[in-house]
């Protein structure tokens, strides 16, 4: 594959929490490393590695943000939404990875998939959490 654009991260999916902003940007840096892996019968092992690298990062950034709720007393219901929606995040790029994509490299699928996924749900879930946050703080 050759190289392409990187996705670029964009200051309105800051969401002003240091640390969850950090391992946003670094998703964006393994989506993008995981479009330059090349495509073709050897490759498909070395996108399977990064496939897991993903998933394993996602879990970790996933269990900062559930404590970080838990932390901020964040509601049950949406915590639990919240929750699930992570959850099917994981099972969607474990399935993804898994699935032949009509001669579509593997990685590039994921990639186009955790793109997709986050920058929609950077803006409803995570905003939603920290809005939570910030009116607590000023309360
Ligand atoms: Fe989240």
């Amino acid at each position: 594959m050759e190289d392409r654009e990187p996705l670029a991260w964009k200051a309105e999916y800051a969401l002003g929490v240091p640390e969850v902003d950090r391992q946003h940007q670094e998703l964006f840096r393994i989506i993008n490393r995981l479009r330059q892996t090349p495509a073709g019968a050897p490759a498909e092992h070395a996108a399977k590695r990064a496939i897991e690298g993903l998933v394993h990062y996602a879990r970790y950034h996933f269990s900062t943000e559930e404590a970080f709720m838990l932390d901020i007393g964040y509601p049950d219901a949406d915590l639990q939404a919240h929750n699930g929606q992570h959850q099917e995040f994981v099972r969607k790029v474990e399935d993804l990875g898994r699935i032949e994509h009509e001669g579509r490299p593997v990685a590039e699928a994921v990639a186009e998939f955790v793109y997709q996924w986050f920058t929609q749900h950077i803006p409803v879930f995570d905003r939603g959490y920290v809005e939570a946050y910030r009116r607590r703080k000023d309360a």
